[in-house]
């Protein structure tokens, strides 16, 4: 193995340049030569490949977003496509690939070994933290904190309007997000694509708190498949119980911002151990977390598997709540 290519895949996620860079200076310390693809798949599809220096990678481990730049592509989804990005790194003499990206970028560079046998291995990085085989995602714990700082705001007004709020965050499919900052923000409801609590009960809820002297409440809910779910939530409960609730929805933000030092600091090990095994020959594999320790786990696994939101942390922010 002489030359490995790094890419970024579907959403950003703060943390991803400091994996980029962990990436390209392993590398080179390794004697290995890096050429960074633009865009995901879609620098592969369009040659848009080049060589990283150790220099380029000056001054990123503090920045949000992906210097690399990123993209969904529906071409990878095709042979046609993966035949046509295979050739491209062949032809570039790329002989191995760090992937760094969420549970469909994965699937793109399994697809990838198993059709044109080019090593990858992949590195997880979304803000959902809903990739199986790692307990932790890069930017996971960035994008927390970002919203916890937006609910502690928003607390501070609806405290002195008793009002509700409806807070939505990110996390299509996975209510990771949700759990963590409504737990941390001590929110009085969470909703969760796993959990779709109901309405009726959470009204009984707050009402039950307004009797005990409860003024404010603020309730979360994961976007669902696409932003919006909080406004259809606040006028269930406008209709079902006269209460008006304001709505806000966190949206993008969450997604960039300098990484916290613990997404830097997973990204740098991350990046440094997909190097690492690519040098030691093994592919096919994410780099993955269990607790503190890092894990390889086949991206076959990761790709059909699913990670479940852990329910402990809904009913637990529920009692504290009271
Ligand atoms: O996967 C990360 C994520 O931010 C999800 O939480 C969200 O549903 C989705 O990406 C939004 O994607 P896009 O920026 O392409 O609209």
């Amino acid at each position: 193995m002489k030359r490995i290519g790094v890419y970024t895949s579907g959403g950003d996620a703060p943390g991803m340049n400091a994996a980029i860079r962990a990436v390209v200076r392993v590398s080179i310390a390794q004697n290995l030569e890096v050429y960074g693809i633009t865009a995901g798949y879609l620098g592969m599809l369009e040659n848009e490949m080049n060589p990283l220096q150790l220099r380029d990678m000056a001054n990123i481990i503090q920045r949000g977003g992906t210097i690399l730049k990123t993209a969904r592509s529906t071409e990878m989804m095709k042979p046609e496509g993966r035949t046509k990005a295979a050739t491209n790194l062949k032809n570039l003499g790329i002989d191995a690939l760090v992937c760094i990206g969420g549970d469909g970028s994965f699937r793109g560079a399994h697809a990838l070994w198993e059709e044109h046998q080019i090593p990858i291995v992949g590195v997880p990085g979304t803000i959902d933290n809903d990739i199986f085989g790692s307990d932790k995602t890069i930017g996971f714990d960035t994008a927390v904190n970002t919203a916890l700082e937006a609910i502690d705001r928003i607390r501070d007004t609806a405290a002195s309007h008793d009002r509700l709020f409806i807070v939505e965050v990110m996390g299509r499919n996975s209510g990771f997000i949700a759990s963590y900052v409504g737990l941390a923000g001590g929110a009085e409801e969470i909703f969760t694509p796993e959990n779709v609590a109901s309405v009726d009960k959470s009204i009984e809820r707050i009402k039950e708190s307004i009797r005990r002297g409860k003024t404010s409440s603020i309730l979360i809910t994961a976007e669902g498949q696409k932003p919006g779910r909080a406004y259809d939530l606040a006028d269930a409960i406008r209709k079902k119980s006269g209460m008006d609730a304001k709505v806000c929805i966190l949206g993008h933000q969450q997604r960039g911002g300098s990484p916290t030092a613990a997404d830097r600091i997973l990204a740098s090990r991350m990046g440094a151990a997909a190097v690492d095994a690519l040098m030691h020959g093994q592919c096919d594999i994410m780099i993955g977390t269990e607790g503190e320790r890092l894990v390889q786990v086949p991206l076959d696994l990761v790709t059909k598997n699913e990670k479940k939101t852990q329910m402990d942390l809904l009913s637990l922010a529920s009692v504290l709540a009271t």
